[in-house]
């Protein structure tokens, strides 16, 4: 595997490539980001992974400074999953002087709501990335429901020609969303932090059985006070989404309702 720091560089790399996959990740690589490596493995003939922990989608200065980076370890797993080349551009390749367009994909449910500014970061990069690697296949986790429904809208919208591909969630054993955040938790947080796929859980029960699915997992999370718990769509699947706090650690999750998203 190669590391590629310059857009000039994996412009020269990529030229004359034909079938490019692209996982576009912000490292703190674990099992979930290398489902969507396999995936691209085994659907392309060559193979990006980006690591860019982007500044544009953070609206905390705190939680952009607390987020976990080791390229090493993170070059290691894409390595292992046959990426071919990681893309780790320095902050100002991606956003040098002068930079001032932004995408702004209008509607980005009640995750966009609690965190204004994060998908305009969000879509930007992805923008910027597909307009750098132009793949034909990009790889996003149902883990982000709300930001692959962003992506798949900014791509329709902006007649963008690539394909998203959106794969399932990968969990631990105990039910809990693997999360580069979920390294934070201690013990008794991690603890608490398992009603969150409880309730949801809770809730699909709920939908299965005709009822409310957003009111039984409201009411399942065990004390826990949700940013929200909220019904998302994407194409023709229906998702039930939530957000919790647990101290300064904010933790997504969601689970299917309806439909089959791969
Ligand atoms: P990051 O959090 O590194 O996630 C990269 C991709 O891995 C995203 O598509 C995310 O949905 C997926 N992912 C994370 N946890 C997962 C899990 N447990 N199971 C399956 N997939 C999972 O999401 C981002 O980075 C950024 O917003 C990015 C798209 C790179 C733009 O900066």
């Amino acid at each position: 595997m190669k590391t590629i720091r310059t857009i000039a560089e994996l412009r020269r790399e990529l030229e004359g490539e034909v079938e490019v996959g692209l996982v576009p990740t912000m490292g703190a690589l674990h099992d979930g980001h290398r489902s969507l490596f396999r995936a691209a493995r085994e659907e392309n003939n060559l193979v990006v992974a980006s690591l860019f922990v982007n500044p544009a989608q953070f609206d905390q200065a705190a939680d952009l400074a607390a987020y976990p980076r080791d390229e090493d370890a993170d070059a290691r797993v894409a390595g292992e999953c046959g990426v071919d080349i990681l893309f780790a551009p320095a902050g100002d390749e991606l956003y040098p002087p002068g930079f001032g367009t932004w995408v702004d994909v209008e509607d980005a449910g009640a995750e966009g709501a609690s965190r204004p500014g994060h998908f305009r970061g969000v879509a930007t990069v992805c923008v910027k990335l597909f307009g750098i690697v132009r793949p034909v296949r990009a790889y996003f986790g149902q883990k982000d429901a709300q930001q692959a429904v962003v992506v798949r809208k900014l791509v329709r919208d902006l007649n963008l020609d690539v394909h998203v591909r959106v794969l399932p969630t990968v969990r631990d054993a105990d039910g809990l969303a693997l999360s580069s955040r979920n390294v934070r938790l201690d013990a008794a947080e991690r603890a608490t932090a398992l009603a969150l796929p409880r309730a949801l859980a809770r809730g699909r029960e709920a939908y299965a059985g005709g009822g409310d699915a957003v009111a039984a997992a409201r009411s399942s999370l065990n004390g826990l006070t949700p940013d929200y718990v909220e019904i998302v769509e994407l194409d023709d699947v229906t998702i039930l989404a939530s957000a919790v706090r647990i101290g300064d650690i904010r933790l997504i999750d969601n689970v299917i309702l309806k439909g089959d998203l791969s």
